[in-house]
């Protein structure tokens, strides 16, 4: 059933007992009670003014790309389907570009290359959402989405309260931000990108430097990054319009340097990667692999054969058999390593 209720600033379209497999990327099975496509910032707000707005949960949903639904949602799916881009002004050290939340990451990525402002080509082929990309903060490649933001905006979903945040008010962290820790409090509107000019290659990347020079590329320009960084995904990680996903399903564990070094004593091959507080950051792909994860399946879900760090839908999977694997996993790399994994995507 779809009705369009008529709101100031245009229409809310609604839909009752909603289908959700086709709007998560691991291809969960779940219904909601409400889906919302939010496709105007005025209409939400007259939205949230209506007297039946307080009533269930909530939850704001980009490209489902970093999602697991444990099961039917019993409130109101908020569909993110702002769009538009454009080049909001330009500064002697920067070009600021502004693009709405509903946007897709990728070809907006593709599309600031295209009018020549660089900066973002090491996050190309992330999926998502532009709106999802500053809420666990997106990182690959040698780089964060931190590292190029000017601010964006939101809704309050309790007021209809429209407002700016800095870097500094998003409370950023890995693959972490003051959205993800308060879900459903939100709604990003718009994001600002800050582009830096003069442009530098961020080459430091073993991955990165390795494709390039297979290409004999000395001097890359940020298409040569894009491409670069594209055909890597595309070996490593699994397209989730082939086989259902959620990108990296646990984070990498950081670690007091002395259990770094207590582990690097019997595994001497371990990747680990100093970090800014003393602590070490250790690569859970390799954790997992160790542990005998990878390419193994438990009932319909399986840990990717190309990369320990991404969980897969092999078909008909719910939400609990994910848990099941994950739990799995977590128990094992524990009882190898005593290091504790924990899930990157949103848990719903
Ligand atoms: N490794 C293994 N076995 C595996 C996977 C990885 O031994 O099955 C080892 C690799 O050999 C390498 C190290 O682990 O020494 C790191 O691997 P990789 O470069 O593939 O990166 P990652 O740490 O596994 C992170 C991000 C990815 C991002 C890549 C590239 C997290 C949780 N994941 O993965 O982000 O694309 O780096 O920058 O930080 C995502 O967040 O959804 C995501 C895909």
């Amino acid at each position: 059933m779809s009705d369009n209720t008529a709101c100031a600033g245009g229409a809310l379209d609604v839909v009752d007992d909603a289908d959700l497999a086709p709007f998560n990327t691991f291809g969960l099975r779940a219904r909601a009670a409400r889906l919302v496509h939010v496709r105007a910032v005025a209409a939400l707000q007259a939205a949230v003014a209506a007297p039946h707005w307080h009533l269930g949960p909530r939850l704001v949903l980009g490209g489902g790309s970093n999602l697991v639904l444990t099961g039917d949602f019993p409130g109101t799916v908020l569909k993110v389907e702002l769009r538009g881009r454009r080049l909001l002004r330009t500064e002697p050290e920067a070009w600021i570009v502004e693009a709405g939340a509903g946007e897709n990451w990728h070809d907006f990525v593709r599309w600031t290359l295209a009018q020549g402002w660089a900066g973002l080509e090491n996050l190309s082929l992330i999926p998502g959402t532009v709106g999802a990309a500053p809420i666990q903060n997106i990182g690959a490649y040698g780089l964060e989405l931190v590292e190029r933001f000017d601010s964006l905006d939101a809704v309050a979903l309790d007021s209809g309260v429209l407002r700016s945040f800095s870097a500094a008010e998003c409370e950023f962290g890995y693959r972490d931000s003051v959205f993800k820790r308060n879900p459903g409090r939100w709604l990003v509107t718009a994001v600002r990108l800050r582009l830096p000019r003069p442009w530098q290659a961020v080459t430091r990347y073993a991955d990165v430097a390795r494709e390039l020079a297979a290409r004999a590329i000395e001097a890359p320009g940020a298409a040569d990054i894009s491409d670069a960084v594209v055909a890597i995904r595309r070996r490593k990680l699994p397209d989730p319009a082939v086989l259902g996903n959620a990108g990296s399903f646990f984070k990498n564990p950081v670690v007091a340097a002395d259990t770094c070094a207590r582990l690097l004593a019997t595994h001497s091959d371990l990747p680990h990667y100093p970090q800014p507080d003393g602590g070490e950051k250790l690569a859970a792909g390799w954790l997992i692999e160790q542990a005998g994860w990878k390419g193994r399946d438990r009932g319909p879900v399986g840990c990717y054969e190309r990369q320990a760090l991404v969980l897969v839908n092999r078909g008909g999977a719910t939400g609990a058999d994910v848990q099941g694997i994950a739990q799995a996993i977590v128990a094992d790399v524990e009882a190898r390593f005593g290091v504790r994994l924990e899930p990157e995507p949103v848990f719903v």
